[in-house]
């Protein structure tokens, strides 16, 4: 009788098994995530006075209220760990603190980023989180971090999947929603198994500021535009609403040619990849603020529907693009990786198609789409009408065909 009223085994208090913490992801990238981040101009030369007139610049040059409001911190605003292990600032650079700075960067309407890395070092050789993940993920949220940039630099033998899930827990359990970048380059395949983990990820090596090159650092390479593009594309089946892949920074405004910057912007909207504006936006010509500030093409990228779009033909050193957008309305885009200007006769009525994964077709061949030109914000006769369409070399020519 006495047993009756004993608990069974499975109504005992039971352990805590590290693997059934409900990672209960914040729903924090609906879309792409947007922002700066200092990698890709200053590299390790960042501190507290950069990174405030970045914050003031992101508010003047309409950065921000175009969608652009992560500022983004990356390597080497680090120093170093206390007795009992936790992290701070490097003191020289960030004399007033990460707290302080946070606090400047929320006063602007803004939010912001910091990095770090799963191995025992940063890539650039400052202390990294393994064995201090929690300690690090209750120190970010003491500061008042909102995104987190993880690195894959200095990890040995660690499992990528087992590394990135340990800091998703702990950023969780830090009691702050704080969306979280993994940055293993695709080495690992995160796309295959980080969805329940984090919001966005890294599909490539480190982007390098050129159209078409690879550049090799010995151990190591840097690849151009189009060697990312080629890669990222094939992806596409992995990307939705709050789990992205992420084909790295951009570059626009950092060296290229006015037509290739456009070509960047285009093709990272069209794959619905995180734009994080690279360069230095404090001082950016207008040409390059008419880039990163076209609404048109942004709201291509930060479409709700959230589907990366496809590489749908490649004729005569052509690309065309297409992207499937709420409310039956989708994004064609031609891009020239020639060196040759090209002039086409361009008939929408030739690119009915339908598109397996959103299960969405373009119906031009029997409905006439209304065609509005995203980069000359011009509307154009509708697709019933054949154009003909001159697109520079290394350019792009970018349509929205509204339903
Ligand atoms: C890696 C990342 C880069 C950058 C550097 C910093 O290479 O992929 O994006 O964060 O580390 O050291």
């Amino acid at each position: 009788m006495l047993i009756a009223f004993c608990p069974t085994w499975a109504q005992l208090p039971q352990p805590v098994q590290v693997e059934q913490v409900n990672l209960n992801k914040p729903d924090l990238a609906a879309t792409p995530p947007m922002g700066w981040n200092s990698w890709n101009k200053f590299g390790c030369d960042i501190n507290e006075e950069l990174i405030r007139t970045v914050a003031d610049a992101m508010v003047t040059s309409g950065l921000r209220d175009a969608g652009y409001i992560y500022l983004n911190l990356d390597d080497c605003w680090h120093g170093e760990r206390d007795a009992l292990g936790f992290i701070h600032e490097d003191s020289v650079r960030f004399p007033s603190g990460i707290k302080a700075l946070a606090d400047y960067v929320h006063s602007k309407g803004l939010k912001i980023g910091i990095y770090s890395d799963a191995g025992s070092e940063t890539c650039g050789g400052r202390p990294g989180s393994q064995g201090h993940e929690y300690q690090d993920a209750i120190t970010y949220a003491s500061w008042g971090i909102d995104y987190l940039k993880y690195d894959w630099c200095n990890t040995d033998t660690r499992d990528a999947k087992e590394a990135y899930s340990l800091m998703a827990r702990a950023l969780r359990q830090s009691g702050r929603d704080i969306l979280f970048s993994l940055c293993e380059w695709g080495n690992n395949k995160a796309y295959e198994w980080a969805e329940p983990i984090g919001h966005c990820w890294r599909t490539t090596g480190d982007i390098t500021c050129c159209f078409d090159c690879v550049l090799d650092h010995g151990g190591w390479q840097s690849l151009g535009i189009m060697t990312i593009v080629d890669t990222n594309e094939k992806l596409r089946k992995f990307a939705g609403p709050n789990h992205w892949n992420d084909p790295d920074m951009l570059e626009v405004g950092n060296g290229m040619s006015l037509n290739e910057d456009r070509a960047q912007f285009a093709l990272w909207c069209m794959m619905a990849a995180p734009l994080i504006v690279g360069n230095d936006i404090r001082s950016m010509s207008k040409q390059t603020a008419d880039i990163l500030l076209n609404k048109e093409m942004i709201a291509i990228d930060q479409d709700s529907l959230g589907i990366q779009g496809l590489r749908h033909k490649v004729e005569a050193g052509l690309e065309y693009w297409l992207k499937p957008l709420k409310d039956g309305d989708w994004a064609f885009c031609i891009l020239n990786r020639s060196l040759e200007e090209r002039t086409i006769n361009l008939d929408f009525r030739s690119f009915q198609m339908y598109d397996n994964l959103s299960r969405r077709s373009l119906e031009t061949s029997w409905h006439t789409y209304q065609v509005r030109n995203v980069w000359t914000h011009q509307d154009e006769p509708d697709t019933s009408h054949p154009r003909c369409v001159t697109i520079p070399p290394h350019n792009v020519v970018t349509y929205r065909l509204c339903w």
